[in-house]
């Protein structure tokens, strides 16, 4: 369904800054997969997201969804079968427009139809019907501007609109971490009712290891541009917080002996 096959992007190539922000990366997701991503800060993982969203070209490497080589397809020729949520509230939706027209543009998007002035009784039912199942009482405030929402309000209506796109892989870059722990867990219960919902193939990069052990069926640990553990099914469900740190520090201890020897 999604496949990244020895992917390589260096920023400021042949520079004192050179940067290898990503180092053969290969990940083949089956439809319906759900892939929790963490690793230490610069280690990747939004440029990952990128390159998967089309927005970074990979300078070598494949990147396929559906045996469809997208690899050069720009990135809003992808965006109607690709749906994101970032960390900031404030980048997935429109603030002075209403939840309304928030909605309709979403649905534009997908459907490859042009957004038309009014919204069509039908269209508005269905939109009160996705706000429902977000239980925060959004369906009635059909009329209320976006940038009135709180935090959660946004992210949870950002959830909601990446979802209307088709064939439904979603892209979750800390979308959680500028929330209070409630409203991230709330977003977090979401987040697994909806990738459920819709059989959504989902990449989500999270700082809360409880998080990334709690959702999804695959989990990738990745640091200086590689991904370093890689665990799913039964395993994933087995692993805990402590098992993936000291997992983590057995690799960073191996890398050393690694340098170490190549140092002499
Ligand atoms: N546009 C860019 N130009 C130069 N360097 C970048 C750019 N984007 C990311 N980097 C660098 O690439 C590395 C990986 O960044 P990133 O993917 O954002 O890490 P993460 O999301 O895991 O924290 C970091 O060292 C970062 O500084
Ligand atoms: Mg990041």
């Amino acid at each position: 369904m999604l496949s990244m096959k020895d992917i390589e992007i260096t920023f400021n190539e042949g520079t004192l800054d050179e940067k290898k922000a990503l180092q053969g990366i290969n990940l083949d997701m089956e439809k319906g997969d759900f892939v929790t991503v963490i690793g230490s800060n610069g280690a990747g993982k939004s440029t990952l997201m990128n390159m998967v969203s089309g927005s970074l070209k990979p300078d070598i490497g494949t990147v396929k969804i559906n045996d469809k080589n997208v690899t050069m397809l720009p990135e809003y020729k992808r965006s109607q079968f690709i749906g994101r949520v970032f960390q900031d509230p404030m980048a997935g939706t429109a603030p002075t427009m209403t939840i309304e027209e928030n909605l309709a543009m979403a649905y534009a998007r997908n459907k490859k139809r042009t957004l038309k002035v009014g919204v069509s009784k039908k269209r508005k039912a269905l939109f009160k019907e996705h706000l429902e199942t977000l239980h925060l009482g959004l369906e009635n405030r059909l009329n209320a501007k976006v940038g009135l929402l709180s935090g959660g309000e946004r992210q949870a209506l950002s959830l909601l609109m990446a979802t209307f796109t088709e064939p439904n892989i979603l892209l979750l870059d800390e979308h959680t971490a500028a929330l209070d722990p409630s409203r991230a867990e709330l977003i977090t219960n979401l987040t697994g009712e909806v990738v459920e919902q819709f059989d959504l193939t989902t990449v989500m990069v999270t700082h809360n290891m409880q998080q990334a052990l709690d959702l999804g069926n695959r989990l990738i640990m990745m640091d200086k541009g590689q991904i370093i553990l890689e665990v799913s099914g039964q395993e994933k469900q087995q692993l805990t917080i402590e098992k993936l740190l000291h997992e983590f520090q057995r690799i960073r201890g191996k890398q050393m002996e690694n340098d170490r020897a190549i140092l002499g």
